[in-house]
């Protein structure tokens, strides 16, 4: 039972949604977060009923089967839910600080209990790729945009130039949840701005974001690994960005795909030529 009006209000527009009104839900969640800012429910029927359709879970797995990667690496791991996506013969590779709760894993897989940046700077990265590129990556650590950036230098060192890398939580849901300091249960910090920073810093590699619950999902890919571009940028973007809030014009800048399986893969393919 909701315990609260916000709450009440919450369940009304997850009711509303189930029953096929999309702009009901999404005005009755408006109205759970105008009675509560931090209201779970209410952020999640939110994220569900602006992004409809494949969520990221189910875009993981499909990146898995078109791409089946020989080697599979990813930055922030917690239960494993995302790692154990990956399927033989990709060779998986989770790295996290928290100890990852024992899971069984269809992939061969190996996780790393430490921060993204020390594993890169330790010798256990080149290690577990055993000279291999990384093949596809999915970053979802500490989510500041500049780890965000220090993630992907790291990987893209170590990727090949049609590997993909992906980005949790590019589309963010509003400004409250997605501030560099967590205010909210329903949280993305503002990882969100890589996608302008590579935009702008990088017009080179090829970028785009899929509209999937709960809060978008970033493809990158014509990777470069000799690029040195963002090394020798990094404080600029980092003293540029930082103060930047997400608005209507940082919304209107994403560049969108339509959450649609052959039009995410036709543009890879495409990308890949
Ligand atoms: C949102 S959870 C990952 C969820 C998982 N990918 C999934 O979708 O189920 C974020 C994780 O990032 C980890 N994390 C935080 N800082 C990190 C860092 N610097 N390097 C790697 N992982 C980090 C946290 O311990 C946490 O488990």
């Amino acid at each position: 039972m909701p315990s609260t009006e916000a709450e009440t209000e919450a369940a009304r527009a997850s009711e509303l949604l189930a029953g096929g009104d999309a702009s009901g839900a999404i005005a009755a969640c408006l109205r759970a977060l105008e009675l509560d800012p931090d209201c779970l429910s209410a952020h999640r029927t939110l994220a569900r009923a602006r992004l409809p359709g494949d969520d990221y879970l189910a875009w993981l797995a499909r990146f898995h089967s078109a791409l089946a990667p020989a080697v599979y690496l990813e930055i922030g791991v917690d239960a494993g839910r995302t790692l154990s996506l990956a399927r033989p013969p990709t060779r998986a590779l989770g790295v996290d600080p928290s100890p990852v709760a024992p899971r069984a894993f269809a992939a061969p897989t190996r996780t790393f209990a430490m921060e993204s940046d020390a594993f890169f700077a330790s010798p256990r990265a080149d290690a577990a790729l055993a000279g291999a590129p990384v093949s596809l990556a999915f970053v979802d650590g500490l989510h500041l945009f500049e780890q965000a950036l220090r993630d992907f230098r790291h990987l893209e060192k170590r990727a090949a130039r049609d590997s993909v890398v992906l980005f949790h939580d590019c589309l963010p849901l509003d400004r409250e949840t997605s501030a560099r300091e967590r205010r909210t249960a329903f949280w993305t910090g503002d990882v969100w701005k890589i996608v302008p920073v590579l935009a702008r810093h990088r017009p080179d590699l090829e970028v785009f974001v899929i509209p999937t619950y709960p809060t978008g999902l970033a493809v990158v890919t014509r990777l470069d690994p000799s690029s040195t571009v963002l090394d020798e940028r990094f404080d600029a973007i980092v003293g540029e960005f930082t103060p930047r809030e997400w608005d209507d014009s940082a919304a209107g800048a994403v560049p969108l795909v339509e959450n649609d399986a052959e039009t995410v893969l036709r543009r890879l393919r495409r990308s890949h030529t």
